[in-house]
């Protein structure tokens, strides 16, 4: 897979594809970046990539002509092009499962106070990763990129992505490392009684709990069992008396 990265500060990317999990995707050549720098498609004397909004309004707004230009510039009839920004789809799991099956992803950070629309014509798909406003969608693009690759086949461990937050629609259970005492806090002790059926039963039911305390909305957009709805009713009432 490749992923393009269309941006006016591709220096904001050097720390992120450097470090961990992408800088061995990148060496194993699992996952092939490319930063592009949306300025040296400008044909302004200045070098400028952005003007006034028509219609009045504080801050200045995305030009299209290096935008568009920068895009033609990557575009093959493979690649699927992504617009990082507030006013777009909620990105989630679902979608970044999906994206790992495309050849190339091109992801456009917007910036500034926004982006000429007429530059939407050239877009698949507008992302926004979260309800709050960004300076850019540089830290937006890292996101998209960053769970889009941990999910490429051979970056991490086969089985482990299942067992996250979000993969069965809960979040992820707590977990522990040695030792199995530090500073009078204890291990549940089912975690140490070698018993699988027991653990995964603990897991299923702290799964639910931290998914009934952090997110209840995501509850009611899955399937429970008899057995969930009676660790659910335990939580309640052991949740009451803390
Ligand atoms: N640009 C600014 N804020 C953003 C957000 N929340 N998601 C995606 N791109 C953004």
């Amino acid at each position: 897979m490749k992923i393009t990265i269309l941006s006016i500060f591709p220096e904001m990317f050097a720390g992120f594809l450097d470090t961990s999990i992408i800088k061995k995707a990148r060496l194993k050549g699992l996952v092939e970046y490319e930063l592009v720098d949306i300025r040296s498609f400008s044909k302004d004397k200045h070098n400028r990539v952005d003007d006034y909004s028509f219609g009045g309004g504080a801050g200045m707004v995305f030009l299209y002509q290096p935008v568009v230009d920068a895009l033609a510039f990557v575009k093959t009839p493979k690649s699927h092009v992504i617009m990082m920004a507030p006013a777009g789809y909620l990105f989630k799991q679902k979608r970044a499962r999906e994206l790992k099956e495309y050849e190339h992803l091109i992801l456009i950070c917007g910036h500034y106070e926004g982006f000429d629309e007429r530059i939407l014509q050239h877009v698949d798909e507008v992302l926004c990763i979260g309800d709050y406003v960004l300076t850019g969608g540089e830290l937006a693009a890292m996101v998209v990129a960053d769970a889009v690759t941990r999910l490429v086949d051979g970056v991490i461990a086969e089985d482990s992505p299942q067992e996250e937050s979000f993969e069965n629609g809960l979040l992820e259970y707590p977990q522990y490392t040695r030792p199995d005492t530090i500073d009078g806090f204890t291990v549940p002790e089912v975690l140490l009684s070698g018993h699988h059926e027991k653990i995964a039963q603990w897991r299923r039911k702290e799964s639910l709990r931290k998914t009934w305390k952090y997110r209840p909305e995501l509850l009611e957009k899955i399937d429970l069992d008899k057995k969930d709805r009676q660790y659910l009713e335990e939580i309640v009432l052991e949740e009451d008396k803390v």
